[in-house]
């Protein structure tokens, strides 16, 4: 089974995803976790070239290169996992390209699922929780952690995370529109709700859609 996590940044993944995988433990599931862009030594190359923050590349170098690190790590890690019967955790896959590259560089959504599909060998997740917030309240969460003010700069954020404002409000309309167009796997979740709230409503889900 693969089960992916998106939203934009600062949306509070990576806890979930740690609660989820305790909980699943507890279950006797022990699952891989893994996130985009890395998770193998090519892989984390491509991940330091794309998020330094000194460097400057252009929207189409910029998918390709994520795609390049899909491309390792499915091949070389999930594809196996997934073939050895493992239950594998994306923290992010190819809805990530759709909403930063798709609507937030503005790269069109036809050439884009093409490349998705070349580098994901065609896989899907079995289920996506998006946790969903205004990118002004992510920011906040960001800074109230490192207490630097409020703003675009400095070198707190990666090459990603300055790309401002208007780019994440973008991206996170995409979120939006993806969970239109795939109802059936990509579930939206409130990411200022309590975390045990998120994390017992992503159990919930995954009680109803794959019984054990
Ligand atoms: P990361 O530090 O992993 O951020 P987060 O903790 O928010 O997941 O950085 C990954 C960045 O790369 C993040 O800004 C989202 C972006 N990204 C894309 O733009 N396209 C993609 O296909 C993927 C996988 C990530």
């Amino acid at each position: 089974m693969l089960i992916t996590f998106e939203g934009i940044d600062g949306a509070g993944k990576s806890t979930q995803i740690e609660e989820l995988v305790h909980a699943l433990a507890a279950r006797g599931t022990e699952a891989i976790t893994l996130r985009e862009p890395g998770g193998t030594a090519v892989a984390e190359k491509i991940r330091h070239i794309l998020l330094e923050s000194s460097h400057e590349i252009s929207p189409i170098g910029e998918l390709l290169l994520f795609s390049a690190s899909r491309a390792e790590l499915i091949q070389h890690v999930v594809m196996p996992a997934l073939a050895n019967g493992k239950t594998v955790i994306l923290d992010r896959f190819f809805d990530s390209t759709t909403a930063y590259q798709g609507y937030g560089r503005g790269i069109d959504l036809e050439l884009l699922r093409s490349i998705i599909a070349i580098a994901t060998c065609g896989i899907k997740p079995d289920i996506t929780f998006c946790l969903d917030l205004e990118p002004e309240e992510a920011l906040k969460r960001k800074f109230s952690k490192t207490s630097i003010p409020l703003a675009f700069e400095g070198d707190v954020l990666d090459r990603m995370e300055r790309s401002g404002l208007e780019f994440y409000h973008n991206v996170r309309r995409g979120y939006l529109d993806i969970a239109r167009l795939n109802s059936s796997r990509f579930v939206l979740l409130n990411a200022l709700d309590p975390v045990a709230v998120i994390h017992n409503r992503i159990l919930a889900l995954l009680n109803d859609r794959f019984p054990t």
